[in-house]
């Protein structure tokens, strides 16, 4: 109701300042238009407590003092340069603070093997037994092994605490961790490059921590430091995306692909008994959309034969990788038509600037195919007859602000499509993609920046409030647990609103 009452000044303002020579009718027009797009926001629905009104005051007290700032001043305006040359310099802003402190519900599109942060990793590779070495174009290989790998090699395999008790083991660290991530300090060599070449660097990535992690013991260590980075950024549940690997021991056994959904099972389990707070995992098994129909046929099967033996953790399937480069969702059609009654769907779609592709006709096949929910939903925005489907069916939008910046779809967070998404009132989720890869919290920047940079002056913690309780909402789990999941999420909420009134405007 704040916005009636700045509407209602505005009216006063305007009549007095306007005298005669604007009609009442035309000041009246002025108010409904603006009252009716607020009303349809995100969040509009929302009706704030007395504590959570004075709690919003002290929020959007110091969301207008940084916007206004900036108004005044874009030459200092963050959110339009390069996520890395900001992103240090997002714990001091006060509405940061408030949103880190607040409860955020569930994450529902984060990649598993990408969610730990590089400074985590780079632990894991303390861990005893660890080979190294080079292939021929400069990538890291690793593997876990009683004596030296026995896996072909460029360079030879080396013990990786031999290496880095040769020198400087600071410096060694650090360089090892740029395998890890893409954040280097600052923008230089992330911006202005085209998308394929970012892609190329992040799938890098991606493939050195996967051969970090897939050895089984470091498995376990690394999925609960995961989880517990997560938790630690308050959230409750999570729905991770995962290819099915093949895990190993020491000793060489290699376990089946059906192991590894057991661990991560497993682990959660015992993260859940470590803290009664937090409410779970489930799995959306992916594979790479390069890959052959048979190569998917194989893991849609061992899917099916996941949902099987744990119904309660499977949510369901998802292709992944680059969709420019990837096969669309039309080409594999035929497979994922005879799937979609055993399997649900959560598609990435429309990742893509390039309007009228096949890559961004992946939304129209997502919509068709029943997805539950579509993860980016970039290119949506170009396409009415969609919004209208997604709005209809309620099928909620992953939306992930930083992974689109640092991914080249978009340079000022200003003109991202979310905006457009909030205003109209879709069913948007916040998610963080692959937080570990940019070294993102695992939701609070994505949180700051939507806020902040993407989503009107105007919105407040209704729209806050809202994204997480969509987060619950569009999560998969069944009634008992959704129930369980805004339990914990109520209390701690009230705990968080509290926490903001006792900060000072005047700090
Ligand atoms: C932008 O970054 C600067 C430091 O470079 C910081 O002092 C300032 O508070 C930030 N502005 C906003 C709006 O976050
Ligand atoms: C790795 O992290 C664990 C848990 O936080 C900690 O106990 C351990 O000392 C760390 N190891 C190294 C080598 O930093
Ligand atoms: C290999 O190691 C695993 C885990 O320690 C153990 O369960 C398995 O029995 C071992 N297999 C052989 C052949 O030694
Ligand atoms: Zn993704």
């Amino acid at each position: 109701m704040a916005f009636v009452s700045t509407t209602s000044v505005l009216f006063i303002l305007f009549i007095s300042i306007s005298g005669k020579s604007i009609p009442n009718s035309y000041i009246e027009n002025r108010i409904n238009l603006i009252e009716r797009e607020v009303d349809m926001q995100l969040g509009s629905e929302l009706v704030l407590n007395d504590d959570e009104k004075l709690a919003n005051e002290i929020l959007m007290h110091w969301k207008q003092k940084e916007i206004e700032e900036s108004f005044r001043n874009p030459q200092y305006f963050n959110f339009s340069k390069h996520y890395f040359d900001y992103k240090n310099d997002i714990p001091k802003s006060k509405v940061y603070q408030i949103i880190r402190g607040m409860p955020k519900g569930a994450v529902l599109h984060v990649h598993s093997s990408l969610m730990l942060s590089a400074d985590r990793l780079l632990n894991l590779t303390y861990e005893n037994n660890l080979y190294m070495c080079k292939n021929e174009i400069g990538d890291l290989q690793f593997r876990f092994s009683e004596d030296i790998p026995k896996w072909p090699c460029h360079t030879s395999w080396v013990l990786l605490s031999d290496l880095r008790s040769l020198g400087d083991a600071t410096k060694f660290d650090e360089s090892l961790k740029n395998y890890f991530t893409l954040f280097s300090g600052s923008s230089r060599g992330c911006d202005k490059i085209d998308i394929n070449t970012i892609w190329r660097k992040f799938e890098k990535i991606s493939n050195v921590i996967s051969q970090l992690i897939i050895y089984r013991p470091v498995t376990e260590k690394f999925f609960y430091e995961a989880l517990n980075e997560f938790y630690n950024d308050n959230i409750q549940y999570i729905e991770i995306r995962s290819g099915l690997k093949s895990l190993y021991e020491l000793n060489g056994t290699v376990h089946d692909k059906l192991y590894m959904p057991r661990l991560y099972r497993d682990v959660a389990e015992r993260f859940k008994r470590d803290h009664p707070d937090f409410v779970g995992v489930k799995l959306i098994v992916t594979r790479h959309r390069l890959k052959t129909d048979e190569e998917i046929r194989k893991t849609i099967n061992l899917a099916r034969q996941v949902k099987q033996e744990m119904p309660s953790f499977l949510a369901g399937f998802d292709l992944v990788g680059q969709e420019d480069l990837g096969r669309s969702l039309s080409d594999i059609l035929p497979l994922l038509n005879e799937a979609k009654n055993d399997l649900k769907y959560y598609f990435h779609g429309g990742e893509t600037n390039w309007y009228g592709t096949s890559t961004d006709e992946n939304l129209f096949d997502a919509v068709l195919l029943g997805s539950k929910r579509i993860g980016h939903a970039y290119g949506l925005i170009k396409h009415p007859s969609l919004l209208m489907a997604v709005k209809q069916y309620d099928i909620a939008l992953e939306v992930n602000v930083v992974s689109n910046a640092v991914l080249g779809l978009v340079h000022d967070v200003r003109n991202h499509p979310l905006a457009t998404y909030l205003a109209l009132g879709l069913p948007v989720v916040l998610s963080s993609d692959d937080p570990g890869v940019w070294g993102a919290d695992p939701l609070s920047h994505d949180f700051y920046i939507t806020f902040m940079g993407v989503a009107s002056k105007r919105a407040d913690l209704r729209l806050l409030k809202q994204l997480a309780i969509n987060s619950i909402k569009y999560s998969t789990l069944d009634i008992k647990n959704k129930e369980a999941l805004y339990s914990v999420f109520h209390t701690k909420w009230d705990v968080f609103i509290k926490q903001v009134l006792t900060l000072s405007t005047n700090l």
